[in-house]
C-alpha cells in the first residue's frame, strides 16, 4: 500500500495556503482505496516559531478542527498530535547521530537566519536556537517513523524532504534497510499560493487570508490583493498575477482557462476580485459552519487526537524497538 503523510505546524490561524497546499490534497488522497494516510499536528515544530503557550494551544485546536471540517475521516486515517507520540523525539535522536552537520548547515531557514545576521553585522548564530537548526531532523523522524512514501506539501518543504531522504539513506547504509525513502507530492496548480502582497502566503510575511475568515472580512482581504494599475479593457498578465493564481487554486481547469481568456480580454480588476471572492466563498462556506461547530467542542477534538495517538503508537512502538535493536540499544538478553 501507498502511505501518505503530512503535518502542519500549529503556530497560527490556518490560511488558504495551508488548505490548498496541504490539507485539500491530503484529504483527497485519503479517500483513495489502497492508501493509508497519516495526518498530524506538528506541535513540537511549533515551539520553534513561537514561545507563546496559549498560541500553540489555540492554534492546535484550530488546525485540528480545520482538518476535520475539511472532511477528514478519522476512522480511515491516522490523525494525531506529534507530541502525543514519544517515539518521535526518540527517533529524532537516532537520526541526529547519523545526520551530517554540513547537511543541516545548508537548510534554508537556518541559512536565512545566518545571512540576516551577517547583513546586520551580528555573530553568525545570534538568536538561532538548536531547535531551528535541528528542525529538519525532527521532520525526518515524523516521516520515517511511519514509512511514508508520499508527502503532500507546498514547494517550501521540498528541501526538508530531500534531507529526510538523505538522513534515511545514511541510516540504512549503516544499519540495514529500515527506512522507506519518501517523495514530496506537490500539487502543480498550487505549488506556492501567493498572499495579499504577491509573495508566498505565509504567517511570517503577515500576508495571509485566514481560511475561515467571516465572509465580509474575506471579501475585504480579497479586494486588498495587490494588482498592477491596468485599466478595464487593457489586457492583463494572468501568469504574473497573484489574483489569477488564487483563482486557479480554487477552480476547475475549465474555469481557470475561461478566466485566463478574461484576463487577455482586459477584465476589470474589481470584477476579477469579485469572481475570486465568490469562488473561494463557495468552497469555504460549507466547511466554515462545520468548523465553528467543531471548535466549540474542544473536549471532543482532544478525545479524537488521543485515540489517533494510540493508533499511531501501535505502529511507532514496535518499529522503534526494531531500530533500537538495529543500533545496539537494549539488546542484552
Ligand atoms: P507549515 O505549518 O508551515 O505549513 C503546512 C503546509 O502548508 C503548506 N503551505 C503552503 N502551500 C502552498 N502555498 C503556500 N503559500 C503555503 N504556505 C504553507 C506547506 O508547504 C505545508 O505543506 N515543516 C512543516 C510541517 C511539518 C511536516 C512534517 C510536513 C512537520 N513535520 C512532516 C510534512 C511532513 C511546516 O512548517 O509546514
Amino acid at each position: 500500500v501507498q502511505r501518505v503523510l503530512t503535518g502542519i505546524k500549529p503556530s497560527g490561524t490556518p490560511h488558504l495556503g495551508n488548505y490548498a497546499g496541504a490539507i485539500r490534497p491530503a484529504v483527497a488522497a485519503s479517500r483513495h482505496s489502497g492508501v493509508e494516510s497519516f495526518y498530524f499536528l506538528a506541535d513540537y515544530h511549533a515551539l520553534i516559531s513561537t514561545a507563546d503557550p496559549l498560541r500553540v494551544q489555540r492554534s492546535t485546536l484550530e488546525i485540528a478542527a480545520t482538518w476535520l471540517a475539511a472532511g477528514l475521516d478519522t476512522e480511515r486515517v491516522w490523525f494525531y498530535r506529534q507530541s502525543d507520540i514519544p517515539e518521535i523525539p526518540e527517533l529524532t535522536w537516532l537520526l541526529t547521530c547519523v545526520a551530517g552537520k554540513g547537511l543541516l548547515n545548508r537548510a534554508h531557514a537556518y541559512k536565512a537566519a545566518v545571512d540576516k545576521n551577517a547583513a546586520d553585522g551580528l555573530d553568525a548564530d545570534a538568536g538561532v536556537s538548536m531547535g531551528l537548526f535541528m528542525y529538519p531532523v525532527l521532520m525526518a523522524a515524523d516521516i520515517l517513523m511511519f514509512k511514508a512514501n508520499s508527502v503532500p506539501v507546498g514547494r517550501d518543504q521540498i528541501q526538508h524532504l530531500e534531507m529526510a531522504r538523505d538522513i534515511a539513506g545514511s541510516f540504512n547504509h549503516l544499519y540495514g534497510e529500515h527506512f522507506v525513502l519518501p517523495e514530496a507530492a506537490i500539487d502543480a496548480s498550487v505549488a506556492t499560493l501567493p498572499g495579499l502582497d504577491g509573495r508566498k502566503m505565509s504567517k511570517s510575511y503577515d500576508n495571509t487570508i485566514p481560511l475561515f475568515a467571516p465572509p465580509a472580512e474575506l471579501k475585504k482581504l480579497i479586494f486588498s490583493i495587490v494588482t498592477d494599475s491596468k485599466a478595464p479593457g487593457e489586457p492583463k498578465d494572468a501568469d504574473g498575477s497573484a489574483l489569477f493564481q488564487l483563482y486557479q487554486a480554487f477552480s476547475s481547469a475549465e474555469e481557470a482557462r475561461a478566466m485566463r481568456t478574461a484576463f487577455d480580454d482586459g477584465i476589470a480588476w474589481g470584477e476579477a476580485k469579485q469572481a475570486l471572492f465568490e469562488h473561494i466563498e463557495g468552497a469555504v462556506a460549507p466547511m466554515r459552519d462545520k468548523y465553528q461547530a467543531l471548535i466549540a467542542e474542544p473536549a471532543q477534538i482532544e478525545r479524537q487526537l488521543r485515540e489517533g495517538a494510540e493508533k499511531a503508537r501501535a505502529l511507532a512502538a514496535p518499529f522503534l524497538a526494531e531500530l533500537r535493536h538495529a543500533v545496539g540499544l537494549r539488546n542484552l538478553a
